[in-house]
């Protein structure tokens, strides 16, 4: 195995996080759930003909077709770090052209309520990612507008409503000051939280690729509300079948 930091013009494959030693096994497109279990299921139960290529660290990855177009799906684990592996690693080494992020995300504005879905146009986050990555010194990542603007128009085809905006990729899930989610809303215009998308918009940019992130609210930071197992299953349904039509 090379080093994945190696400057040789050959691919690093297979690399650290990934068992897939050729190019062809990993689609173009790859769908993103933050857990591995996730990716599982939407393989089993969504794609035919199903096939594993990854289970190191049991972060599962398939490939599979969808109304007969090849598309993969893999979990991408918690946080920025570990998205930022694994998109690294699609991107650079497997010729991956877009990665839509399907995750949970809880509500900062009271106009969010829990089930509802969410279009990521943007990441705001106090996270030194970009800055370590690439000396980029922005606090804000896009996802890809035409992308976006594709995922906006099937959900409306499939009669889902969407919200869009800007959110914050936090580096941290237990802030010892509760409340200082309400000056992160206030001061940059974030509808919600996550972990994971600055830093797979970074990648994105930085790779000249694509990617989008499409989000369920799970719990509400204003309300108070949580989801229950089932229901968020419900809901994962309807932004699942958004992301699977698109690809
Ligand atoms: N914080 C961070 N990430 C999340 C949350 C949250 O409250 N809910 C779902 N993903």
């Amino acid at each position: 195995m090379k080093s994945p930091h190696s400057q040789e013009k050959t691919l690093p494959i297979p690399t650290p996080h990934i068992e897939v030693d050729r190019l062809g096994i990993i689609a173009d497109t790859v769908l993103m759930p933050g857990d591995p279990l996730r990716a599982k299921y939407i393989a089993e139960n969504y794609l035919e003909n199903p096939v594993q290529f990854n289970s190191v660290r049991n972060m599962l990855g398939y490939t599979g077709t969808y109304k007969g177009k090849k598309i993969s799906v893999m979990g991408s684990g918690m946080g920025m770090a570990s998205i930022g592996i694994y998109s690294h690693e699609l991107y650079a080494f497997y010729d991956v052209k877009r990665i839509i992020r399907i995750g949970s995300c809880g509500a900062y504005s009271k106009d969010l309520n829990v089930y509802d879905v969410l279009l990521v146009d943007s990441a705001w986050s106090e996270s030194s990612f970009a800055k370590a990555q690439g000396d980029i010194d922005d606090d804000v990542m896009l996802a890809t507008p035409a992308l976006n603007d594709e995922i906006a128009k099937v959900a409306e085809r499939l009669g889902t409503k969407i919200h869009r905006g800007r959110i914050h990729s936090s580096d941290v899930f237990y802030r010892k000051n509760f409340k200082a989610f309400e000056t992160i809303r206030d001061e940059h215009d974030c509808l919600a939280v996550e972990m994971e998308s600055f830093a797979l918009f970074e990648y994105a940019k930085v790779l000249g690729k694509e990617a989008s992130c499409i989000l369920t609210v799970s719990d509400s930071l204003v309300s108070g509300q949580v989801t229950t197992s089932e229901e968020r299953q419900k809901a994962f349904t309807k932004m699942m079948e958004i992301a699977l039509e698109m690809a």
